[in-house]
């Protein structure tokens, strides 16, 4: 029988023998070889376990994952991004000093750890020239591994990553403000024209922009045919495909001395028993398969998006850290049931410093949508929650939770799959008592006021996921650790140390 859109495995009866037929099957005929535990050492050996972990972002961005994977990459010797570009705004505070990262993964900032652009990111060569200057200049020491002493290398871009040029941001640009199009509020940075041109199959790469007899012929076809478009659709001006050249050209010069297979990097730091932490972008609710579609970004965001955009396997993967604010923001358009309209949300933006990192938009606040959390811990395999600017919610009388959604007049738990479906959810909310005392810079559970400690955990046992660290500001010091969740990680000694400055 031949299957068009059906898996093949849809035929398949679940029948255990006939795995165990099959399992016996493949081992017999491994065993012509050598004898199945000599099979068994080797696959060990191909696959020492580092520790390896995600943190993705379990609502719609701006979690606090720029801060969470400052505090854990000091156990973590590779540190890589694998989904968006430079829509995303990632801030860290080092030492009182504020860096905001968007293409370049938290750990640059760490002495020792490796920093990794993958494949599935999108770059702009301008966009991360501006920010190796801006760390450099901050006394940040960047180096690509062309440099004379490969070993201080500490940032590798990815080959085979896809490049954002001009007309990218000219098309987004034109597309979002063209009448009877569907506003998405996007960050302007081309993003979703470069991954468009990805998966048409007439993008651009890393390596290819590095040879200059590719770059001037990609350069040439593409933007005649970019120009063609935009003039006809939205009547824009045309760019200077001889300008483009040049400046992509000398930016490639600047950008090579980091690029290299990346793929190879990881997957040789992971059989070397190294451990390995995947910088999520942007949110599960932004991702484009999961996310509140088609207000959402154009890449995987979500957890699965680590494998495809870095080039592991997901059996490499050993755990997924979500982390999720102790309420709920949203910047650009889109559905957002838990969205507090009015002087309550006001004041979450104005403790909560509520504005975009990249665009300085003020964001959307809301209260907590545990349905949304739940679907997060679902779609990426949450292990741990991270719960970040508890600190935000001290003032607050009481503190709602969107716990169901009223849809159509029935009560529901799931969150709709399409934008018609949001637009008519309510959000059914249970209220807890507000603390009404500080928590900021708080570094153990104990400490925090009693409210803030049933807060949290009703959280974790409405979400099913198990709470590993909250953070109560946004320094490194500023932070909670739950034993079991450091002693997963090795992270004993970070976890003294912060203990001891705070
Ligand atoms: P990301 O995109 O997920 O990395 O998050 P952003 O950096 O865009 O936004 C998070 C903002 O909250 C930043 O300004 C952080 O410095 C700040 N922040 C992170 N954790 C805390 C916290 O626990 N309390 C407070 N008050 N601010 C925090
Ligand atoms: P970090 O990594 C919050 C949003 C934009 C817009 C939508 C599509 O800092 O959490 P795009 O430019 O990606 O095509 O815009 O996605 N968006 C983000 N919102 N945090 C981000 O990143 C975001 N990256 C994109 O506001 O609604
Ligand atoms: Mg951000």
């Amino acid at each position: 029988m031949m299957l068009r859109s059906l898996p093949a495995g849809f035929l398949r009866i679940p029948d255990p023998q006939i795995s165990q037929r099959a399992k016996s099957a493949h081992v017999e005929a491994l065993g012509k070889r050598e004898s199945a535990a000599e099979i068994l050492s080797e696959a060990k050996e191909l696959m020492k376990p580092g520790s390896t972990a995600v943190v993705v972002g379990a609502q719609w961005g701006d979690e606090g994952k720029g801060k969470i994977v400052d505090v854990l990459s000091e156990n973590f010797s590779v540190v890589a991004r694998y989904a968006g570009g430079h829509n995303a705004g990632h801030t860290v505070i080092r030492d009182g000093n504020k860096f905001i990262l968007q293409l370049i993964p938290c750990g640059i900032l760490r002495p020792g750890c490796r920093a990794v652009i993958g494949n599935g990111v999108v770059l702009d060569p301008m966009a991360l020239l501006r920010e190796i200057g801006t760390l450099r200049d901050a006394g940040v020491p960047v180096t690509g591994p062309a440099a004379a002493d490969r070993s201080s290398a500490n940032l590798f871009v990815s080959n085979r990553a896809h490049v954002i040029l001009p007309y990218h941001r000219m098309i987004e640009l034109a597309a979002e403000n063209a009448p009877g199009r569907v506003k998405i509020g996007t960050t302007s940075r081309g993003i979703g024209p470069a991954y468009e041109d990805k998966m048409g199959r007439r993008g651009l790469r890393v390596a290819d922009m590095l040879d200059p007899a590719l770059l001037r012929k990609h350069i040439a076809n593409a933007c005649a045919e970019k120009n063609m478009i935009a003039h006809a659709l939205f009547n824009t001006e045309p760019l200077d495909q001889d300008a483009m050249y040049t400046e992509y050209a000398r930016a490639a010069e600047q950008v090579a001395p980091f690029v290299c297979d990346t793929a190879l990097l990881v997957n040789q730091a992971i059989g070397a028993g190294e451990s390995v932490l995947f910088e999520g972008a942007q949110g599960t609710m932004l991702d484009i398969d999961h996310g509140t579609y088609p207000f959402v970004t154009s890449s995987s965001a979500t957890s699965g998006g680590a494998a495809t955009g870095t080039g592991v396997a997901p059996t490499a993967i050993n755990s997924v850290i979500g982390v999720t604010k102790a309420y709920c923001t949203r910047v650009g358009e889109g559905p957002f049931p838990t969205e507090i309209v009015g002087p309550v949300g006001d004041e979450l933006r104005k403790r909560g410093n509520e504005f975009g990192a990249v665009t300085g938009r003020p964001r959307r606040c809301g209260w907590l949508d545990l349905p949304l959390l739940r679907y997060a811990r679902m779609i990426n395999g949450i292990s741990w929650l991270v719960v970040t600017k508890l600190d935000v919610l001290d003032e607050m009388a009481e503190i709602l939770v969107c716990v169901a959604y009223k849809l159509d007049g029935k009560k529901r738990t799931e969150i709709p799959a399409h934008a018609s479906g949001y637009e008519r959810v309510e959000a059914i909310y249970e209220k807890l008592a507000g603390w009404r005392k500080s928590t900021s810079g708080v570094t153990s559970f104990g400490k925090l006021p009693a409210e803030a400690r049933a807060y949290l955990q009703f959280v974790e046992k409405e979400s099913g996921a198990r709470i590993g660290m909250v953070s109560t500001g946004p320094d490194r010091e500023q932070t909670i650790f739950v034993d079991d969740f450091t002693a997963q990680l090795g992270m004993e000694k970070t976890v003294d140390r912060v203990k001891a400055r705070a």
